[in-house]
């Protein structure tokens, strides 16, 4: 199939998740130019990174038009949820990711569980409140653990898995009376507790026409053991075998099939990456949450693995020329650990000066993705936020993907580096 592809490509976000997007574009056939805003210190290592903000959504409109850019891939929620891709749009720059519409999916939990209940898509039963004496009564029929969700936006910190009452009923009234999350926690949700374990499914999506890529496993909290508060994602792998092929169809024919139908349904032209968030539960799967963005760390050890143009398929989404597209995925394993800087995700150091292993000494197929780091006015590379790193390696046995990106681990220097030794460990001991 002859396609023309974008000849210029401007990358939006500063993460590990745009330092992998960075790296697979570059990798096209095509050979786009790449650019990038903001960018970090390790993107700025692989193509020019600009100083617009990801939430700027005027500056970057504008920094487009400048650079000539054909084709935007908008990396985090903020800047789709602001209606980047309705400007760019506008202005007649194609986009990868969905407009304000479709990132509403991500941007409100309480839109989302009504498109789940209407449209009959597993998901954990749930009420609605923006008010706390309902809420608290909605309890007292209840018991723990018991989910509480600010309804917006959140930096992922919205949601309380709360394992005693008194714990509920404490989160319910700092989201609705105390103000916690702003106006992001004026509606909330109360949500039936689902277990089993979760998993990462990124499906590209363009209207009605849909690709799956590989099931990634994310590992949330900070601590080995999956102890400790939630993260962003301290380390993720792919494939994850706990989807076995026949799960995978049941949750293709059960959860997939119908959140892409559902969401045209509700007059969405979606065209980004759905990332459904799910519980495997004994009863089967269910979805925790939509996301309107690739994940991060899943992005990470999801696209070395493709075989596929990424360029090619994010283009084909965006132009609504998805459909009969098939993936081409690598047989190997993809294992990916976050440094993180100690103290994360509370209070953390920044501006610790991080010294790298030279490429050459790095194990191979060894990938170090940049996240929180910047120069300081010396030119060294430095710490300058939460997640800092990500290490991702590629090998034929998930085993052999976690020896080399434990050993790439190693040989970089940090004062303040923190990192899950177990990254992968659900699998290992499984298998
Ligand atoms: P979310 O921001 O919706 O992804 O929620 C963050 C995390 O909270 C999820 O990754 C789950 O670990 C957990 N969580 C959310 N909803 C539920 C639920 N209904 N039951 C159990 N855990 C949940
Ligand atoms: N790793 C989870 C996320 O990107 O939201």
């Amino acid at each position: 199939m002859a396609i023309l592809l974008p000849r210029s490509v401007l990358v939006v976000g500063s993460g590990g998740r745009e330092h992998a997007l960075v790296r697979s574009l570059l990798a096209s056939p095509a050979k786009p130019r790449v650019v990038c805003s903001p960018g970090n210190a390790g993107i700025a290592q692989d193509v020019p990174c600009l100083a617009v903000a990801a939430d700027d959504v005027a500056g970057l409109v504008t920094l487009a038009r400048r650079e000539k850019i054909e084709f935007v891939v908008v990396g985090p929620e903020v800047p789709l949820s602001l209606g980047l891709s309705d400007q760019l749009i506008a202005a007649g720059i194609p986009v990868y990711g969905p407009k304000a519409d479709g990132a509403r999916l991500e941007a409100s939990k309480v839109f989302t569980k009504q498109i789940l209940l209407k449209h009959g898509i597993p998901t954990a039963s749930a009420g609605i409140f923006s008010a706390v004496a309902p809420a608290l009564d909605y309890l007292k029929g209840k018991s723990a653990p018991i989910v509480i969700k600010a309804d917006g936006l959140a930096a992922g910190k919205g949601v309380i898995v709360a394992q005693t009452m008194a714990e509920a009923e404490a989160a319910v009234r700092d989201m609705l009376a105390g103000n916690k999350f702003g106006t992001a926690g004026s509606q909330i949700l109360i949500e039936d507790c689902l277990h089993g374990e979760e998993t990462s499914l990124l499906v590209v999506v363009s209207g009605r026409d849909y690709v799956m890529l590989p099931v990634a496993q994310d590992h949330k909290r900070i601590g080995d053991g999956d102890t400790g508060p939630n993260t962003g994602g301290m380390g993720a792998y792919s494939p994850a075998e706990v989807v076995t092929p026949d799960l995978l169809e049941r949750i293709e024919r059960e959860i997939v099939r119908p959140s892409v139908n559902a969401i045209a349904a509700e007059g969405i032209d979606f065209r980004g990456t759905l990332f459904i968030g799910l519980m495997l539960t004994p009863a089967g799967p269910s979805v925790i949450e939509y996301n309107t963005r690739f994940g991060d760390p899943e992005t990470q050890v999801v696209l070395p693995r493709l075989k596929t143009d990424l360029l090619a398929l994010l283009w084909a989404a965006a132009r609504g020329e998805l459909g009969g597209m098939k993936l081409e995925i690598k047989s190997d394993y993809a294992l990916c650990v976050v440094i993180a800087a100690k103290g994360y995700p509370d209070a953390y150091p920044k501006g610790d000066v991080i010294n790298f292993p030279s490429a050459s000494s790095l194990p191979p197929q060894a990938f170090i993705y940049h996240a929180g780091t910047a120069k300081n006015p010396a030119g060294q590379i430095i710490t300058n936020g939460g997640r800092v790193l990500g290490v991702t390696a590629l090998a034929p046995t998930l085993r052999a993907a976690a020896d080399r990106a434990y050993a790439a681990c190693g040989q970089i220097q940090c004062a303040s580096k923190y990192f899950r030794r177990d990254i992968g460990a659900r699998q290992l001991t499984r298998s």
